[in-house]
């Protein structure tokens, strides 16, 4: 078959515009299904940044994450005081945080307060231990959910691939990196797909946009995340392999961008 980039491409745009008009952020992404074995699948010999990237979709969004069955009841330790119900009560970021501090962080007040503790006080804890944790009880996760090679990413991700979110993210939640060097990689890396003025895909609606820019600004400790390990689901990449300060520097500019 001759090579033709431009209709790939075209056909990936077309999926891509598709999906930003029909899914929310918790919905599955669509990608063209040559992207199925990145998105969702395993490399032969996975590298360490691949493992906490994954590690850290996993702790987003799991069963978005391996393309398995969503749960169908609310989490049996989701305090009945809580405002969600259903599968977003199984994920690790609805009871811990997107800045894994769980009530002492942002989720202290708001929508998705639940009173439980973070996770930050686990790093550095074994990982067999961590897996035992996710298996009991208190967490339920069963290995039709994810199996042991799987819970193991996730603890390697607690382990060791959390950052401190108030070394990067000052009062105001203003983003503290280097806005030269964020506008830098956006421009040469995240503008592929994002477009220059991240305007390009829209995971909002048409009357309430949400591009790069507008959850930048709006939720700066979720899209660090998602920069770090990339959003469950879609054909999009990480930071994981690059500093730490990389993904704070592109978060920075992504905070200029236009919010609509
Ligand atoms: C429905 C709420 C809920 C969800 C979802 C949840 N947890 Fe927890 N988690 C808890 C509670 C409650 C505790 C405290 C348990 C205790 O102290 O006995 C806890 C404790 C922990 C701890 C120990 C923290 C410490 O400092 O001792 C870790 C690590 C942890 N969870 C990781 C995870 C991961 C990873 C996921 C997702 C795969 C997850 N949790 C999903 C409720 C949840
Ligand atoms: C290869 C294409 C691609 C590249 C490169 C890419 N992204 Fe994405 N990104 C996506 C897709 C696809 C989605 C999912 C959109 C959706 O939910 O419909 C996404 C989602 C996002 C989200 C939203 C996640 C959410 O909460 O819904 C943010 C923020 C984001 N990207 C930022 C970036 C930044 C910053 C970069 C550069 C480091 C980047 N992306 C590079 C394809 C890409």
């Amino acid at each position: 078959m001759p090579h033709r980039p431009h209709a790939r491409l075209a056909l990936l745009t077309a999926a891509l515009l598709a999906a930003a008009a029909t899914t929310t952020a918790a919905d599955k992404v669509e990608h063209a299904p040559e992207a199925q074995a990145f998105v969702h699948g395993t490399p032969s010999k996975p590298s360490e940044a691949w493992t906490l990237a994954a590690g850290g979709r996993l702790y987003d969004n799991w069963w978005v994450a391996l393309d398995r069955a969503e749960p169908t009841s609310t989490h049996p330790s989701y305090p009945a005081s809580g405002k969600a119900k259903g599968a977003a009560t199984w994920r690790c970021k609805e009871c811990h945080g997107w800045d894994y501090k769980g009530r002492d962080g942002r989720y202290r007040t708001g929508s998705h307060t639940t009173g439980i503790i973070g996770v930050m006080g686990a790093r550095g804890r074994d990982e067999a231990d961590l897996v035992r944790l996710l298996r009991a009880p208190v967490h339920g996760y069963t290995s039709d959910m994810m199996r042991d090679d799987e819970l193991l990413r996730v603890a390697a991700f607690i382990n060791r691939g959390l950052h401190d979110m108030s070394d990067v993210i000052g009062a105001d939640d203003v983003p503290l990196g280097n806005v030269e060097r964020g506008k830098s990689i956006f421009q040469t890396i995240c503008a592929a797909c994002h477009g220059f003025d991240g305007r390009l895909i829209n995971w909002g609606t048409v009357e309430e946009p949400s591009y790069v820019g507008t959850e930048a600004s709006r939720l700066p400790d979720e899209v660090l995340h998602k920069l770090r390990n990339s959003h469950p689901g879609a054909a999009m990449v990480n930071l994981r392999a690059l500093p730490l300060s990389d993904a704070v520097d592109v978060l920075t500019y992504a905070a200029t961008l236009p919010t609509r």
